[in-house]
Order: structure tokens, then sequence, then C-alpha cells
């Protein structure tokens, strides 16, 4: 029989500075009522300018590790989830490794853009069921507001920061993850990504000042994809774990837009009640979203051992990814 792997503890860190529509409405050529309707976003958290992807993912892990009740010595692995590293290397997870004092635990970074927190988890589930590790600490980070273009209002209005972290381990009798959905569409890397800043277009001061180094994203297109990619992943997870829509109590979405969580609800015939949506106080934190929304169901005391939960994502390259798991 498979050896499973299931959530021990959530954490969740959230900056302080709260930037709502009201003064987005003062940066760029925008309403309140155009961001509402169209997102569902009214506010989200900013870092300071020195708190960094590491701060907040070091914030959310410590949480996780209290309320798991374990030593941060005894984690053997640390997975963090991230778009926006601190550098390009040493890996988020590295800093993050040293902060939070988890001297046993091997680290290295997911790159799955908004997906990535459900890369890292499957990541984490491969290593528990094959035997090689016992607990794993799966973190999603944050600091988008370092790469929004902040005189863009197709994309500065969407984004935020933030850092959600779990604890997996394999428990006797309790199932966890039980099926999962990965996948990507490379032949789509155009519509949603950071033009430079790799080795493909290096900083220079043209491309400075062409503000390549921030996302760049056809809105509509990304729409579409989204729904799609999002009702068919949920489709393959919920399939392979033999479960149908009804036998889920939460279905725990990526945050990006209120109207793609409406139209992904609307095709599986599930009511909106059974969604976890925080993106009205968040926006889209990517690969923070998932954790996030995860931590704040645990803590509200919305979860009880056996509830299913099915949580999906989806996100730049394109990619995707889903799981059915057992609370
Ligand atoms: C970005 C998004 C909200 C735009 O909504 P939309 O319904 O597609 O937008 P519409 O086509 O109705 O409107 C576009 C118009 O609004 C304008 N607009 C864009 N952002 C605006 C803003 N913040 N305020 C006011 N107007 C804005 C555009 O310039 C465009 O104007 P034009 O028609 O004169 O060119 C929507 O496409 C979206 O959410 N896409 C997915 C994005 C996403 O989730 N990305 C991350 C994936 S992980």
């Amino acid at each position: 029989m498979r050896r499973t792997s299931s959530i021990l503890s959530t954490g969740a860190y959230l900056p302080s500075r709260v930037l709502a529509n009201a003064e987005l409405e003062k940066m760029v050529e925008t309403t309140n009522e155009w961001i509402l309707s169209r997102t569902g976003i009214r506010e989200r958290r900013i870092a300071d300018e020195g708190e960094f992807t590491s701060d907040m993912g070091a914030r959310a892990a410590e949480q996780a590790i209290e309320l798991g009740g374990i030593d941060p010595k005894s984690i053997d692995l640390i997975i963090c989830a991230t778009c926006t590293p601190d550098t390009i290397f040493p890996s988020t997870a590295c800093h993050i490794q040293h902060k939070i004092g988890a001297t046993r635990a091997a680290a290295f970074d997911i790159q799955a853009a908004c997906s990535g927190f459900l890369y890292a988890l499957v990541t984490a589930d491969q290593f528990i069921s094959s035997g090689v590790y016992q607990t794993i600490l799966v973190i999603g980070a944050e600091k988008l507001s370092s790469i929004v273009n902040w005189q863009d209002r197709n994309t500065c209005v969407l984004f935020g920061d933030g850092a959600g972290a779990v604890i997996l381990q394999h428990r006797p009798g309790a199932r966890g993850v039980l099926s999962f959905d990965l996948g990507a569409d490379g032949a789509q890397t155009e519509i949603l990504s950071i033009p430079a800043g790799g080795c493909r277009v290096p900083l220079t001061p043209e491309v400075l000042d062409q503000r390549l180094q921030f996302i760049q994203m056809s809105g509509k297109e990304v729409f579409k994809y989204a729904v799609n990619a999002m009702n068919r992943s949920a489709e393959e997870s919920l399939e392979k774990a033999g479960c149908k829509p009804e036998q889920i109590r939460w279905f725990i979405p990526h945050q990006a837009n209120q109207r793609i969580v409406d139209a992904v609800a609307q095709r599986m015939n599930v009511g909106l009640e059974h969604f976890v949506i925080n993106l009205d106080r968040y926006g889209n934190t990517s690969a923070a979203c998932m954790p996030i929304a995860l931590h704040e169901t645990n803590m509200a005391g919305k979860l009880d051992r056996g509830d299913l939960l099915l949580m999906v994502s989806f996100g730049g390259g394109l990619t995707w990814a889903s799981t059915v798991l057992e609370w």
C-alpha cells in the first residue's frame, strides 16, 4: 500500500500594510468600481521595502512549526514555491532554513508561478511516499509587489504579497494526499511572463527603461485558459481519487479573479458556498494563495478530520495543478 502524506499543521503571514483600491485610483487611471467588478479584489497587502520573500516565508513556517508542535531540527526538507526569490541563488528555501533554524533540512525552491505551491506539495508527497523523508515543510511565499509594474493598470491592481506554509508528514491512519494532476503548456509562455532579468534578456539600462523586468500579461487570454485548465485539472484529480464533486467539503481555487472562480464553480456545478475565497482581501499572491487560504480555513475551525478538499491552481508557464486530499 502507498505510504501516504498528510498535513500536520498550517501557517500564514500577511504584511500589515493594506493597499486598498481607493489608493490605486491615485496611482494609475482606474476606479474601485472597475477593479471590484472585473476582479472581486478590494485590497491587497504590500511588504515593507526591507521585508523579503524569505522573511514572510519564515514567519508562515514558524507558525506551522508551532501549531504542529515540532522541533525545526526535525524537518528533513524545505521546499519553497516562489517566483519572487530573495536572490536568484541561493534559493529562498535556503534563506528560510537559516531563519527558522532547520539545520538538518535539505532545501530548494520550485518555480511554477501561481501553481508553485501545489507543484511543491506534490513533490513533497513523493519524498514521503517513497519513505525517504518523514517531515517536510512546504512553503508558498511571494513579494509580487517587487515584480509588478506600478504604472500598468492592467496588472498592478491584481497582485499582492504574502506567504503560507504546511508541515507534511506520514501519519498512520491519515490518508492525506489522495490524487493529483500537474500540467504545463510551454507553447503559451508569452501570455504571462517577465521578459527580462534572465539570460535571454539581461538587464540593461534600455531594458529597464522599457520596464521589461516586470510582469506582462494578456489578461483575456489568460482568463480563458485559466477557466479551462482549472476545470480539466480538477476533474482529473477527482477522477483519480474516485470522488464526486459533492463529496468535497472545500474547494480551494487559485485566488486570481472572482470571475474565474465563478466560472469554475458554475462548470463544476458546485455552489460558491463550498469555495474558499480570500482574493477580496489579498488579491493574487501567486504561490502563496493556496496555503494562505488553507490556513485561514483551518484557523476558522472549518476543517474536520476526514473532510475532503480539492485544491486547484493555474499560473504562468502556463502551468496548472490540482490535488484531492483528506484532512
Ligand atoms: C485583467 C482582467 C481583470 C481584465 O478584465 P477583462 O474583463 O478581460 O477586461 P475588459 O476586456 O473588459 O477591459 C479591458 C479594458 O479595461 C482597461 N483596463 C485594464 N485594467 C484596468 C484598470 N485597472 N482600470 C480601468 N480600466 C482598466 C483596459 O485598458 C481595456 O481598455 P480598452 O478596451 O480601452 O483597451 C481579466 O482579463 C483577468 O483577470 N484575466 C486573468 C488575469 C490573471 O488572473 N492573471 C494571473 C493568472 S495566475
